[in-house]
């Protein structure tokens, strides 16, 4: 560390602090914030919800005065639920000495409740301890649905019939999956809408919350050189691509029901090609971005059969040690023919992105995990070199990366020549490595996206209309797939997924990155 990235730092906090307290009524007096999660006995609150909570206190994002409430239906005390809570932090953004001053302060404010989803007798009780956290202050309430869906709904009547002493706004977070086919999400959307307004519910892609998504906009509009670039006429082929390497591990029993399509290609990796894709927002207000989300989310072609690869993992050794099958999985049924992997063709019919691949692949229990956007670009007509050097010179066209995690970093692939006196050519990085360029730890997707629900910043969140046209392209396929029984294929427990996927990108004269 040099007294430079010191400073730097030093610059950064104080400029995260002071927007904070720009636009969440940091210092208000007068208003109280409390956030309800349901469900905070869960997978989700305790691994995302509560340690991004935290360091958004420890960044002071929180207003003044604002209380976390747990509810569920697991029977603790406040105390026991602290304990619970305080092993869920960390001190990610660095070791100050204050931290676990700051997590004993921040637990001060956790509290917990008892109670059913569906009884509104138990969310009146747990109205009434808001209340008397808000201390007559105007009550500003946001509720974080963290529990499974078919109890959504169910929440909600209770939460909102219960909290008639509301003088500031109430909203609620609501987690995938919206649904599983059009008809089930149009469902879902008119039963939360029989209690609350649009503008109140927060349906969270925490995709859209990752540092480098945010950053596409910032890449492709703040800079002159890549958005005239941004079309059919230089583009060859778009990939996003989204691997983990490990299975479903305890979350079988519900990703049986969905599949990876549904997990993924719906909704994190089409929002991604939305951003992507779409044309320029009037402004970067909400409803300027999302209404060009809509828009390019409606100007693609309808997602045929032939254009799907399927794959699921089997069981493989190496090493010694033996991986499982998905099937092995207790909470799976035995023959599941649910997919873990699925690689897709898209097409944009309008005039920036005709004939166009975007080219979708996800897979659980592959090789490696990582999240990237790689866009290749054409080749270089009547290339100079080329022609006076002949093929020997085998020049890669450019490929622009933008690696969401890990290891986040933006790089361009180009062309140049390797020094010397001869003419050799090589492939190098043009290189936005964000570990080596910014000392300061990367924001979790949720901390962003908690902040953006505190502000009622709705930018990063999906409209309904957005979820309807996201269906709209995917239940068709889903059902003929369904209604034919499609087998997966095979795929080796940690290997690159199955070869389907390769004949996929190879009908569209491709190769993934
Ligand atoms: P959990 O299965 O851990 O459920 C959360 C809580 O809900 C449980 O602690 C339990 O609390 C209660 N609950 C569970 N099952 C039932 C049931 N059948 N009926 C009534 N209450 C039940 O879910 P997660 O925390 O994993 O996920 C929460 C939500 O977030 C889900 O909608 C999930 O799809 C979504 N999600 C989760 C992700 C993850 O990584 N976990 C990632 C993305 C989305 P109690 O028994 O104490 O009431
Ligand atoms: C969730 C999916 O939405 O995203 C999971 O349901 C997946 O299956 C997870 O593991 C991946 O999120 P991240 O942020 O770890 O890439």
């Amino acid at each position: 560390e040099t007294p430079m990235t010191r400073f730097k730092d030093e610059l950064l906090k104080i400029k995260s602090s002071e927007e904070c307290k720009d636009v969440a009524g940091f210092d208000n007096e007068e208003s109280a914030v409390t956030i309800t999660v349901v469900g905070a006995s869960g997978d989700l609150a305790k691994k995302k919800i509560f340690p991004a909570l935290f360091h958004l206190y420890y960044e002071d994002c929180l207003p003044k005065h604002f209380t976390v409430f747990g509810y569920a239906r697991s029977k603790m005390t406040d105390e026991e639920f602290r304990n619970m809570v305080s092993k869920t932090l960390t001190c990610r953004i660095d070791k100050r000495e204050n931290c676990s001053e700051k997590m004993d302060e921040f637990l001060r404010r956790c509290f917990y409740h008892s109670g059913q989803y569906d009884s509104e007798e138990n969310f009146v009780e747990l109205d009434k301890k808001l209340r008397e956290q808000e201390g007559g202050r105007i009550s500003n309430r946001l509720y974080y649905l963290s529990i499974p869906p078919n109890i959504f709904i169910d929440a909600v009547r209770c939460a909102s019939s219960s909290a008639s002493s509301v003088n500031g706004w109430t909203r609620v977070i609501v987690e995938k999956p919206f649904g599983r086919d059009s008809e089930s999400s149009a469902a879902l959307t008119r039963g939360l809408k029989q209690y609350l307004e649009e503008d109140q519910i927060f349906r969270i892609d925490h995709y859209l919350g990752k540092e480098l998504v945010e950053n596409l906009s910032v890449l492709r509009f703040s800079n002159l050189i890549f958005e005239p670039l941004w079309s059919r006429q230089y583009i060859r082929n778009v990939q996003l691509i989204f691997s983990e390497d490990f299975g479903t591990e305890g979350r079988g029993g519900y990703f049986d029901h969905y599949g990876i399509i549904r997990d993924i290609l719906q909704n994190h990796l089409l929002q991604i090609l939305a951003i992507f894709a779409m044309e320029t927002p009037v402004s970067l207000k909400a409803e300027d971005i999302r209404n060009e989300k809509v828009k390019v989310l409606r100007s693609m072609k309808p997602l045929l059969l032939e254009n799907v690869a399927i794959g699921q993992y089997k069981s493989h050794t190496r090493g010694g040690i033996t991986y499982p099958a998905y099937t092995d999985d207790k909470t799976v049924p035995k023959g599941s023919r649910t997919p873990t992997f699925a690689a897709a063709a898209l097409f944009i019919d309008n005039a920036r992105w005709d004939g166009v691949p975007f080219l979708m692949k996800a897979g659980k229990a592959l090789h490696t995990k990582r999240a990237e956007i790689r866009v290749q670009f054409r080749h270089v007509p009547g290339n100079l070199y080329n022609k006076s050097f002949g093929t020997d010179l085998d020049q890669a066209t450019n490929e622009l990366v933008i690696r969401l995690q890990p290891d986040e970093a933006i790089y361009l692939k180009i062309n140049n020549k390797v020094p010397g006196l001869g003419m050799r050519l090589d492939n190098s990085h043009l290189n936005l490595h964000y570990a080596a360029r910014y000392s300061k730890e990367i924001p979790d997707a949720y901390e962003r996206l908690l902040l953006d629900a505190i502000e009622g910043e709705r930018r990063l969140f999906i409209r309904s209309d957005e979820l309807d046209v996201a269906w709209e392209l995917f239940t068709p396929v889903l059902k003929e797939m369904e209604e034919k029984k499609i087998i997966p294929e095979y795929y080796p427990y940690g290997s690159r997924g199955p070869v389907g996927a390769h004949y996929l990108a190879a009908k569209y004269n491709l190769r993934w990155g």
